[in-house]
């Protein structure tokens, strides 16, 4: 299957089996916003579920927060977000369509270095090459100029006399300006995580890619707190940690690649960054990442807001600050790069078969009950009764049952569990695989512990 195909198919099955639809819809839509249908929202709650699992829950040295996106607008300056979170972009003059500078001559001169390069670095690259608009081909931009990502708004009635405040543009920040909190109630020593999952937003210049790069998106991060000598064996720890996550929830491992960050692509608060990097139909792009933030953050906090950041080792005394090595994680990211992983296409006696090979742990529906004629729906539901207490599960009586094994195929159902005429003198129905369509009869009786020893 052609790269492109594959974005198309899984878009087109996105919207068709009700995952991803394009936000505002009725009303023409708003450009890169998209809101998540039945099994799109279940997919996604089941992604973050077992992300809070892998990584607090089952730890001991993990803490969760659940923070306000509007915070006091001095965080955001004491963090550089204000003075440094920053794109440069050009207008094509002729079409009018944006562009990010650094998107535009790595794309045009592949060979071409831009991190770390200033605007007007960038702005005299584009003119000295004569670069072209990758719209309509003419050589005519505006001079680049620098663009803050972060979304404004204002508190109160009139936007006049009050100072902006920001949507956060990253989930971090609640998690430093807590941690004094955190000392202070939850017992934890160092070394130590504060974990979130929620909305971020950021005013893209170029977004775009389906749900790849949006202007809100979730997040799944956590800050751990170490000793500024451990650093360096926790950042492995966590990669390892990483990777062990990607094979948990299905994203094909052949399919991703570990990057370095050059000295000049650093953020400002970062000494070493790593991302994970997937093979999309549009090219290598970042999933995730993982930065060593040294203690820029919570010394920042602690001269701005005056308020002492220090950890106190309980058993020498000794007060700092400590250093953080950060993992995060993007939660819709994660949402394309588990469809496109599961993705597949099986030729089934001359007709092509859509699976979603999705884990078992995050499908959204694990197993779905189809009586196979009308005349047996009352007692086919008894049994699809007894199973949703224990699964989620869905209960087909539309269509013939190949048009209904090939709907549930779509949407990743691991189980069907058919219910024929001879369900009521054996009392045993028909339990089919997803993915190797093997059949097998099971009691009626025995089916809950049957599927829980499935998944
Ligand atoms: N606290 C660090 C931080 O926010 P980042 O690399 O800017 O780091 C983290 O973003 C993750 O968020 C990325 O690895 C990616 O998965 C996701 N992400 C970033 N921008 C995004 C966007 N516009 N749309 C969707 N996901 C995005």
């Amino acid at each position: 299957m052609a790269d492109t195909d594959l974005m198309d198919k899984v878009v087109s099955l996105c919207k068709r089996r009700g995952f991803v639809f394009p936000g505002s819809d009725i009303y023409g839509g708003l450009a890169n916003t998209w809101d998540y249908g039945p099994m799109g929202a279940q997919l996604k709650k089941n992604i973050s579920d077992a992300w809070w699992k892998f990584f607090v829950l089952d730890r001991d040295d993990m803490v969760g927060l659940d923070a306000a996106i509007l915070m006091n607008p001095r965080v955001w300056q004491a963090s550089g977000h204000v003075d440094c979170f920053n794109d440069a972009m050009v207008d094509c003059k002729e079409c009018k369509s944006r562009h990010r500078a650094d998107h535009l001559i790595e794309d045009a001169l592949p060979e071409e270095k831009v991190e770390g390069l200033s605007v007007s670095d960038l702005d005299a690259l584009i003119k000295k090459n004569e670069i072209k608009c990758p719209k309509c081909g003419k050589v005519d931009f505006t001079d680049a100029r620098v663009f803050n990502l972060l979304f404004q708004t204002h508190i109160g009635p009139t936007s006049n006399d009050s100072e902006p405040v920001y949507l956060r543009g990253e989930l971090a920040q609640s998690m430093f300006v807590n941690f004094k909190n955190y000392m202070d109630t939850s017992r934890k020593k160092i070394p130590f995580g504060i974990a979130q999952i929620g909305k971020c937003f950021r005013n893209e210049i170029t977004p775009g890619n389906f749900i790849f790069r949006t202007i809100e998106f979730d997040l799944m991060e956590f800050e751990y707190f170490v000793k500024e000598e451990d650093w360096e064996k926790k950042f492995d720890y966590w990669l390892l940690e990483m990777k062990r996550w990607l094979a948990f929830v299905g994203i094909d491992e052949k399919r991703t690649r570990v990057r370095e960050h050059t000295e000049d692509e650093l953020s400002h608060y970062s000494k070493r960054t790593l991302d994970i990097e997937f093979e999309t139909p549009f090219g290598w792009k970042e999933l995730y990442g993982l930065a060593y933030r040294t203690d820029f953050d919570l010394k920042n906090h602690m001269e701005k807001s005056g308020k002492d950041m220090r950890y106190l080792d309980p058993q020498t005394n000794e007060r700092y600050i400590p250093h953080v090595v950060e993992p995060t994680f993007g939660l819709t990211r994660s949402v394309l790069m588990v469809l496109l992983s599961a993705y597949t296409e099986e030729e089934v006696e001359g007709d092509v078969r859509v699976v979603l090979k999705l884990q078992p742990e995050i499908a959204p529906v694990k197993v779905a009950v189809l009586p196979l004629s009308n005349k047996l729906n009352d007692d086919a539901r008894k049994v699809f009764d007894e199973l949703k207490g224990h699964f989620a599960s869905e209960f087909d009586v539309t269509g013939s049952i190949g048009k209904r094994y090939r709907r549930q195929d779509e949407i990743g159902t691991p189980y069907c569990v058919t219910f024929d005429f001879d369900s009521l003198e054996d009392g045993s129905v028909t339990v089919r695989d997803r993915d190797s369509m093997e059949q097998e009869r099971v009691k009626i009786e025995e089916l809950v512990s049957y599927l829980k020893d499935k998944f």
